[in-house]
């Protein structure tokens, strides 16, 4: 299928102008890409702000004060975001996640929340509706977002040790706030809470043990990230990044861990079980073991395109349709002959071939544009 290509003064990254299908086949509640894989789940970026500078991922030398991040009049509004979640559930999608940016600082984020948790899927089931922040603001806005809806959360955290986590956010942020965020969340009942933590080795991989220390027995399922090499400022190196497999084996010269069983196909994480019984972590093994295979991960960013792949460089425009006064049947029209179209398998390229990666001469999309 050949997309217009049309420039726009605010296109950051290279995206078309979806086709819409002459015939509009209306949707089934479930699409398959080129290689099977299903629609489930529609991960939201709401800002491209942040108020942290992880340097995996906004690198304060590049988001600096000069830094133009998109401008209030190119992001979807609330409707047209709960709109076009409407549009990806009736294509199978079951799970919304909202991330950022730092998604927190979206002004009245509950009320999205509250219009997404009304969301239905074609079998009457409520969706799985989760977030990922920072943790900076959360204490104080767990108990509206509980009230709308949200189900429960996923909260960044890169270090126990509260100068190595300030260093890490490189917004001198204590650890000690993070952490009362996710007791609140607990408390209002935002469960089960997961916390990602992404190690770099030399920078936090001292953390592992007292981060597996502080979680363990909690009921909160802790997952360690590999570093990945998202985006194009982060200045990756495969040195910094700490395999799954290593990190495990040091865990296990301190606690006996058992592996588990996946609970869901296209997850992200290997989990593992403390063998006493105190609890599960997780490993998110992105660079050593891709799992493209059965990655059924669509993103929309906050301006309204739709990425296939986390390290994709184009984008489909959607906002183009929505504010283009198409219909419901022919923007759900489109989703589904894209996601038909899908192909992208970046990681697993990526560990097979280095110079085969898709778009590797076009710019990538960042993780503060797109989402974690
Ligand atoms: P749960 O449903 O709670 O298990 O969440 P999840 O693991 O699907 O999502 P989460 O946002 O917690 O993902 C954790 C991290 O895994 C992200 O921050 C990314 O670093 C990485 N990740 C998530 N999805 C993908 C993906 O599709 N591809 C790659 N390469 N990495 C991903
Ligand atoms: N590598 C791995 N994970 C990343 N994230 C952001 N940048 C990277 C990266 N380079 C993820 C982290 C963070 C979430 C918001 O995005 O999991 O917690
Ligand atoms: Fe902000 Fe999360 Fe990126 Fe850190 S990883 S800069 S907290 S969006
Ligand atoms: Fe999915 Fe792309 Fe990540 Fe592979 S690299 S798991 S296709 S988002």
């Amino acid at each position: 299928m050949a997309e217009r290509v049309i420039p726009l003064a605010d296109h950051r990254y290279l995206a078309a102008v979806p086709q819409v299908p002459v015939h509009a086949v209306a949707p089934t509640g479930s699409v398959g890409d080129l290689l099977g894989r299903p629609l489930h789940d529609l991960r939201i970026s709401v800002t491209d702000r942040c108020n942290f500078r992880c340097g995996y991922c906004m690198p304060r030398e590049v988001f600096d004060k000069h830094y133009e991040f998109l401008p209030h009049a190119s992001l979807l509004s609330f409707e047209e975001i709960a709109r076009l979640a409407r549009l990806f559930v009736a294509h199978g999608v079951a799970k919304i996640r909202l991330t950022g940016g730092e998604p927190l600082l979206r002004k009245d984020l509950d009320r999205l929340v509250a219009m997404l948790a009304q969301l239905r899927t074609p079998q009457g089931a409520p969706l799985d509706l989760t977030l990922t922040t920072n943790g900076s603001v959360l204490a104080r806005k767990a108990r509206a977002l509980k009230d709308a809806g949200l189900q429960r959360i996923t909260v960044s955290l890169d270090a126990i040790d509260d100068a190595t986590f300030r260093r890490m956010n490189d917004a001198d942020f204590p650890a000690a706030d993070v952490l009362a965020g996710i007791e609140e969340a607990a408390r209002v009942g935002l469960g089960p809470i997961k916390v990602n933590m992404v190690v770099k080795r030399g920078t936090n991989d001292d953390q592992i043990l007292p981060m597996a220390r502080h979680f363990k027995g909690s009921g909160i399922v802790l997952r360690f990230i590999e570093y990945m090499d998202v985006g194009a400022t982060n200045g990756w190196r495969m040195e910094e990044v700490l395999p799954s497999s290593e990190l495990i084996a040091r865990l296990q010269q301190t606690y006996a861990l058992e592996p588990l069983a996946a609970s869901a196909a296209g997850e992200t994480a290997e989990r593992w079980r403390y063998a006493d019984g105190s609890g599960e972590i997780g490993v998110i093994s992105s660079v050593t073991h891709a799992f493209c295979r059965d990655c059924n991960r669509a993103r929309l960013s906050t301006e309204g395109k739709l990425f296939l792949c986390l390290f994709a460089s184009h984008g489909h425009d959607l906002r183009a349709l929505l504010r283009g006064g198409r219909s419901d049947a022919e923007i759900a029209a489109a989703i589904g002959w894209i996601w038909q179209g899908r192909d992208d398998r970046y990681s697993e390229l990526r560990g097979a071939a280095d110079a085969s990666a898709p778009g590797s001469g076009e710019r990538r999309v960042e993780m503060h544009y797109i989402g974690g």
